[in-house]
């Protein structure tokens, strides 16, 4: 029952997120993508209800919706861990190893490319094309923090440290 009632309570706090966003953009269709990124960015994903909630309120049919959310690459449908890394494989950064990081953060987590997420939902491992800084080569950007000149030891040691501040907050 208290699971029942813990799940209610965050689907009712994620409306009332749903809900600020949709304001801040004065429920305007024409807002559809900025709308879509900030809640992408709350929830760091875009699920099936979010979907068809937005299109409610938008007055928009869900098929739009959708269609615009899957159109964007930088959409995601399906849940990612707490923690996302975004580790850049652009050709600065594959030349600089970047595959190294990439295995040595799928083995510590036990993922892989099709399963990028931890079970534990906390940590997420993206690749992405050049981010722009390939000076920094290696690059990997984690919850929007931009590391440089990365080593697979420095990534795992990364995770570790993330892993152990979730374990001192519990
Ligand atoms: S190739 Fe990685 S930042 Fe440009």
């Amino acid at each position: 029952m208290q699971v029942i009632n813990e799940q209610t309570n965050s689907m009712i706090d994620n409306l009332q997120v749903v809900n600020q966003i949709l304001e801040r953009n004065g429920y305007n269709p024409a807002k559809l993508i900025p709308i879509l990124q900030q809640i992408q960015e709350e929830f760091k994903y875009l699920s099936k209800d979010v979907i068809s909630y937005v299109a409610n309120s938008l007055n928009l049919p869900a098929s739009r919706v959708y269609g615009v959310a899957t159109f964007y690459a930088h959409f995601s449908l399906t849940p990612k861990g707490k923690y996302v890394f975004r580790l850049c494989d652009g050709t600065a950064c594959h030349v600089k190893k970047s595959h190294g990081i990439l295995n040595a953060l799928y083995a510590k987590l036990n993922i892989n490319a099709e399963n990028n997420t931890s079970k534990d939902m906390l940590f997420t491992v993206e690749t992405v094309s050049c981010l722009g800084a390939c000076g920094l080569a290696p690059v990997m950007v984690v919850n929007g923090e931009v590391h440089g000149q990365v080593t697979p030891e420095q990534a795992i040691a990364i995770v570790d440290e993330l892993i152990a501040a979730e374990k001192a907050a519990k």
